[in-house]
């Protein structure tokens, strides 16, 4: 008997054909509509394998559903959509897609970076609208990017190939970790810094950090209040990790510059969202991965695993260390 496995979103038709071979395969067959949650719960009962994105919440109660549910492959580095304590509880494995997104997910931290600095999406809509008069000294300008002093707040895969290009742009570069790293500042030319210091001193700060408990608002009023007033705040990682409402606090009130923000507390964002209204603010439909090489090979690396976890191998990108029964 084939294994049963379950994919919450259409996939490029070979990596489906590959599936299909060694599966029995379903999937939920919409590309822009998230599976609804009465489709999975029963879905989930009878299989073997599930492959998801992080707009699907795989928590305690639809664990609960399912019956031999051997792995959750989620299509993303992140993987704060999913209970990992209860998947390890019941023996159910988890991966994610580590390595394949980094370059192209620190390319467009950096590109919403200079979009925000230099006002690109402002300026852009400036001209469309026909209010371009005349070139004058002071109009439309920005914060330099060149020579300044960037903060990264986590220092993971993805932060160290910001630290790349940030150099080539002969930035100081500060991090903030939990833990110290003397090796990269080393490798990198970089300094460790307490989070208080790197918010004080930083031109920019992006925040790369991972979601966790610990990481919720660790951006919040307390924490913007410390940054420079010129300052730039980017996150590419994910909403929660700042508080939105006093981020949009601090920028009506002139305590920073500007934001650039791919990811949102509830997403997808609602247009009435009061951070999208400010023209200081720059704002993308959490899009850091999405290159078509790079959506391609996150999702092959999700299938790898998908597979590995249904045939019983141990597959590489485990998170929770179970024993493979
Ligand atoms: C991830 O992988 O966690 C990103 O947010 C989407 O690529």
């Amino acid at each position: 008997m084939k294994p049963r496995v379950y994919i919450t979103r259409k996939l490029p038709e070979a990596i489906v054909k590959k599936i299909s071979s060694i599966c029995d395969m379903r999937m939920w067959n919409e590309a822009e509509t998230p599976v609804p949650r009465e489709v999975l719960e029963k879905e989930i009962q009878e299989a073997d394998g599930l492959l998801c994105l992080l707009t699907e919440a795989i928590d305690d109660s639809i664990m609960n559903k399912a019956k031999h549910l051997k792995i959750i492959a989620n299509m993303a580095v992140g993987y704060n959509n999913i209970d990992l304590d209860s998947a390890t509880k019941r023996g159910i494995m988890v991966t994610n897609t580590p390595g394949v997104l980094t370059e192209t997910t620190a390319d467009l931290t950096f590109a919403l970076l200079m979009a925000t600095a230099r006002r690109l999406v402002e300026s852009s809509d400036y001209l469309r609208n026909g209010e371009w008069q005349t070139w004058s000294p002071m109009q439309l300008t920005g914060q330099d990017i060149y020579g300044a002093t960037l903060g990264i707040v986590g220092l993971g895969r993805i932060g160290e190939a910001l630290v790349k290009r940030a150099k080539g742009f002969d930035m100081n570069v500060l991090y903030y970790n939990r833990s110290r790293k003397p090796e990269k500042e080393k490798d990198l030319g970089i300094e460790f810094s307490s989070l208080e210091s790197l918010l004080a001193s930083s031109d920019f700060v992006c925040v790369m950090t991972p979601y966790t408990k610990e990481t919720h608002h660790l951006i919040g009023a307390e924490q913007l209040g410390l940054m420079k007033e010129s300052a730039v705040l980017i996150n590419t990682a994910r909403g929660g990790i700042v508080d939105e409402e006093a981020l949009y606090r601090a920028l009506i009130d002139k305590q920073i510059w500007g934001a650039g923000l791919d990811v949102f507390e509830q997403e997808p964002v609602c247009v009435d969202h009061p951070l999208i209204k400010l023209p200081n603010v720059v704002t993308l439909p959490h899009i850091g991965s999405a290159s078509i090489a790079t959506r391609t090979k996150m999702a092959e690396l999700a299938v790898m695993n998908l597979l590995q976890g249904v045939t019983n191998s141990t597959p590489e990108n485990l998170l929770n260390k179970l024993e493979v029964k």
